[in-house]
Formats: C-alpha cells, structure tokens, sequence
C-alpha cells in the first residue's frame, strides 16, 4: 500500500532517524552512479512560491534518474475548480509520487485519501515536515548527535513551529518556545505536547542555554496582509547577538529562508558564525532523496 508523508506523526521515531542518516549518506555519494528513478515521473503542484522547496526537489528527482513535472494552480484546472478528488485521481494515473504544496492541510489530506500514489507535503499553513526532517539532519551533522539536544523557538508559532513541536514529541528532545500573545502554535498540536516542549513568556527565557535557536519570518505565505501589524506586535522578538549571547557557546542559528533581515534575524547573526542557515538549505537536496527513496520504494546500497 502507498504511504503519504503528510505530517510527522507519518513517521516513527526510527523512521526519522533513519532519514537523517540516510541523508547524510547520500550527501557523502552514496546514489551517486545510479538511476532508480528512471523511467518514473513525480508531479510538483505549488500553490505557493517556493525556492528551496521546489528547485531541491526538482533536482534531487533528476539526479536519481526520473521526471519532474511542476504545475501551479494556474497551469492546472484546480484553479478552475475541477474537484480534488478527481484530480488526485487522474494524477495518479500518470506520476508515481506528488510533491505537493498548499494553504489548507485538509486540502492536501483530500488529495492524499483520493490518490494512489505516495503524497509528499512540501508545507501547508499548518506545517512543513520535509524543512524539519533536513534541519534535524543538519543539526546532527553539525552536532554529531541529537542527545539532550534544547531547542528554542523565538517567534511566530506557524507552520515550522508546529513541524518542530511534533519532532520534539516523536524524538523527544526539549523544546522552548517564546511566541508573542496572539501567535501561539496550533492549538490541538500544543493541547497534545509531551513535558519536553514548553512555552515561556520572553525570547531570552528560550534562549538560555539553547544549542539551537530557530526563527522564521513574522508574516507566513499568506499573511501579508498582516505584515505592519506584526511588525509591531512582534517589537522585542528579534534573534539578534544579545540573544545568541545567553544561548549555549556552540549554539546554532536556524532560520528555514525566505528571511527578513532587520525583522525577525540581524543581518550580523545570520552571516555569523553561529550561523548554519545555509546548510540548512543545502541539505534540503539530500534530504529530499531520502524521502523519495523510502516514499518511492526503491532502495540502492
Ligand atoms: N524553506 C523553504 O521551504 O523555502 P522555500 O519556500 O523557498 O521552498
Ligand atoms: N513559515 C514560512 C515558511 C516558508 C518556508 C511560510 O509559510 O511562509
């Protein structure tokens, strides 16, 4: 039976730890002289924009041997309103696996329970499980491990935020979280937390002693609109040095990009050298064969 990867929860904690590892493999060569994807063809729909997300994707799928397809909303006839259940079933019928990025999770659940081929969520409003599966990578290469591992969270509780609570119930690691009043995570993501994931009042009281510290932009895809009144509600949220200062001497500066700088990150920390954003990035590339490696079922040695 085809698996999605929807949401962590898809995921055990051996599963992710798998991913990460395999990751990091595939990152030192492994996969490099073959071609299990040839002949197979995966389907991107973004609803959203996307830099990282899409063109890692896109060339993780052509690096293992197969076809990409990306399609927006306009390409398609979703915009027009053609159900999802029946585009979900047509797709199926051509691709052998969709990347897909969209607002609603209960859009990409529809497309998911409609389709027969593995669906992969490349972020909705309610979370982003591929960004935190290569950040967890990425920290543990920069760390060598996940052990005991504290982590902050500084700023809006969106869809990475919520990503980052579920990876902290499944793993088990200590999560810190300091959103302003009004910008709290999902609501029944938090009702279900573990004691290792807390919620304080102030970004220093997240900062001290973290060996990680996260931030994301104030105005998600789809809030513009409320960008001026978040600049001001989020005045005193900024990760800048006096923050990382408090934090944990190798501490670690993880923004997911797109960044503003001067809003919810300094430019100084994030071309710091606490700074790993960039490998973040990067490791979107690796990470994304190894999910379309266990997704898509086939396995090279
Ligand atoms: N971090 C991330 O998902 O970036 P994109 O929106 O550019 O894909
Ligand atoms: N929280 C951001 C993440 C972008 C990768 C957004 O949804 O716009």
């Amino acid at each position: 039976m085809k698996k999605d990867l929807l949401t962590l929860w898809d995921l055990t904690k051996e599963d992710i730890v798998a991913i990460i590892k395999r990751g990091e493999e595939i990152k030192k060569g492994s996969l490099k002289s073959v071609k299990p994807l040839d002949g197979h063809t995966v389907g991107l729909v973004f609803d959203k924009s996307s830099t990282r997300t899409r063109v890692s994707f896109e060339v993780a799928i052509h690096k293992l041997g197969g076809s990409a397809i990306f399609l927006t909303p306009s390409d398609t006839q979703i915009a027009r309103g053609e159900p999802i259940k029946d585009t979900a079933r047509v797709l199926s019928s051509y691709l052998d696996g969709l990347i897909y990025r969209t607002y609603a999770q209960e859009q990409l659940e529809e497309f998911a329970r409609w389709s027969s081929i593995p669906v992969i969520n490349a972020l909705t409003d309610l979370c982003h499980p591929c960004q935190v599966l290569s950040d967890l990578m990425t920290v543990d290469e920069n760390r060598g491990n996940l052990d005991s591992l504290m982590v902050a969270w500084i700023g809006d509780g969106n869809n990475v935020a919520n990503s980052w609570i579920n990876a902290a119930n499944i793993l088990k690691f200590n999560l810190t979280m300091a959103c302003p009043e009004g910008y709290l995570p999902n609501p029944d993501i938090l009702a279900n937390t573990s004691s290792n994931v807390k919620l304080v009042s102030t970004p220093q009281e997240a900062a001290a002693n973290a060996n990680v510290i996260y931030t994301d932009v104030w105005a998600s895809m789809g809030k513009e609109d409320e960008s001026e009144q978040r600049i001001e509600d989020f005045n005193g949220w900024q990760v800048n040095q006096s923050l990382i200062d408090l934090a944990d001497k190798d501490v670690m500066v993880m923004h997911c990009l797109p960044a503003h700088r001067g809003e919810e990150i300094t430019d100084e920390v994030m071309e710091g050298p606490k700074s790993i954003i960039f490998a973040q990035a990067e490791n979107k590339l690796y990470l994304h064969q190894a999910i379309l490696e266990k997704y898509l079922k086939f396995k090279v040695t």
